[in-house]
């Protein structure tokens, strides 16, 4: 395991926006660890989080509310030396059936964020959170590795990804007019401790409980139920274990040049298919895959990050690989189950069918 130099966060003051969520919460907790004397102010609404993501820190000061609303923006004066944007309308399918409510909470946060921080004097850098998904090719065929500079593509398949790499555009646009010291981070796929199933408010579709394919993948197999392949698994991710992802963001804080962009990945691709088996054969789940038509939504079927510019330029590489981050993972899942069933729960009402099919 390679050890990265941290101690740049001694003695700083650190916003981390939407870190009440999977990995901003995961973020706050390796931060804390770090045993400097930093302090940490976190920013969230708790629209897809729950309280409980959050340890209780003398070190940690939590501001509730949304960060495009005034009132909270008030609250956040030039004091801070690094500030992490993690702050998004989770995710695709919940900003496909409410768009609106993905410009308020993934668009507009971070133009209101960065104009209200723009003539600040104390930030050393403000690293914001993109995805791989908005500039990945759209192909089916075989992929091949998704670098920095790929081209754009107009066609975006979610306003989600439209939000996440309008949220690029201003990084660049307020580094080069204001000299505001962003660095994007591209995340691939992020799986681990943490993500729980239901967190925050209802979004619309049953996608606020399942999240992601991870966390649906391990529920399914610990439950014993077949894994829901959709379009075969043929699909293929770039999957992250969050802790990897945590050292990237820190590392695009201590090292990132400002205005540039740098993916953190893991560089493997891995098919769908393979993560499904690889869930059940680790938890020994005996009820195999059920086979469901492709999301007509998605059209970017295969893709990976290049990580020859973050192994560069950052001294960054993924340290986990995805079967040890799945064990971590699926342990996690199963101590905290009792949890994760209450959030998920909590929808219910919401829903026309059940959760459990
Ligand atoms: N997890 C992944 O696989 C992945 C992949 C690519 C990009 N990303 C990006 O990484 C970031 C973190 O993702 P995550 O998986 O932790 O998601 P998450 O939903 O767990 O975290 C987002 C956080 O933002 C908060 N939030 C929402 N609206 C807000 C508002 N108006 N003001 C303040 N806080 C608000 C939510 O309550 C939540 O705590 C996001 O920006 C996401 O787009 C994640």
């Amino acid at each position: 395991m390679v050890e990265f130099d941290f101690s740049g966060f001694a003695g700083k003051n650190i916003l981390v926006v939407g870190g009440a969520g999977f990995v901003g919460s995961n973020l706050v907790r390796m931060l804390l660890k770090l045993n400097t004397d930093l302090h940490i102010t976190v920013v969230d609404n708790f629209m897809s989080a729950e309280p409980e993501n959050l340890p209780q820190h003398p070190l940690l000061n939590v501001i509730i509310g949304s960060i495009s609303e005034e009132s909270v923006l008030s609250k956040i004066n030039d004091v801070y030396q690094y500030i992490f944007h993690l702050a998004t309308y989770h995710g695709n399918q919940s900003s496909i059936h409410d768009p609106l409510a993905d410009h308020a909470h993934n668009t507009y946060t971070t133009l209101r964020l960065l104009n209200h921080i723009k003539d600040f004097e104390n930030i050393i850098k403000l690293v914001y959170s993109s995805a791989g998904c908005s500039v990945a090719k759209k192909t089916f065929e075989d992929a091949e590795e998704t670098t920095e500079d790929a081209p754009l593509e107009i066609r975006q398949d979610s306003p989600y990804s439209i939000s996440k790499i309008i949220g690029e555009f201003y990084s660049v646009y307020f580094h080069k007019q204001h000299s505001v010291p962003t660095v994007r981070a591209r995340f691939q796929n992020v799986y681990g401790p943490g993500e729980i199933l239901g967190a925050g408010q209802w979004r619309g579709t049953p996608a606020t409980i399942w999240r992601n394919v991870t966390p649906t993948f391990i529920y399914k197999s610990l439950k014993n139920m077949p894994m829901p392949l959709e379009n075969e698994g043929i699909a293929t991710r770039d999957f992250i274990f969050v802790e990897d992802i945590c050292r990237g963001l820190m590392l695009c804080a201590l090292r990132g040049e400002p205005g540039d962009v740098y993916n953190i990945g893991s560089g493997v691709e891995t098919s769908i298919r393979l993560l499904a088996e690889t869930i059940n054969s680790i938890t020994g789940n005996a009820a195999g895959i059920k086979l469901l038509p492709r999301r007509s939504w998605d059209t970017s079927g295969k893709r990976f990050a290049s990580i020859a510019k973050s192994k560069e330029k950052l001294r960054f590489e993924a340290q986990v690989d995805l079967k040890t981050g799945l064990s971590i993972t699926i342990n996690w899942t199963q101590e905290n189950l009792h949890f994760i069933e209450q959030t998920m729960h909590k929808h219910s009402a919401q829903l026309k069918y059940s959760i459990w099919l």
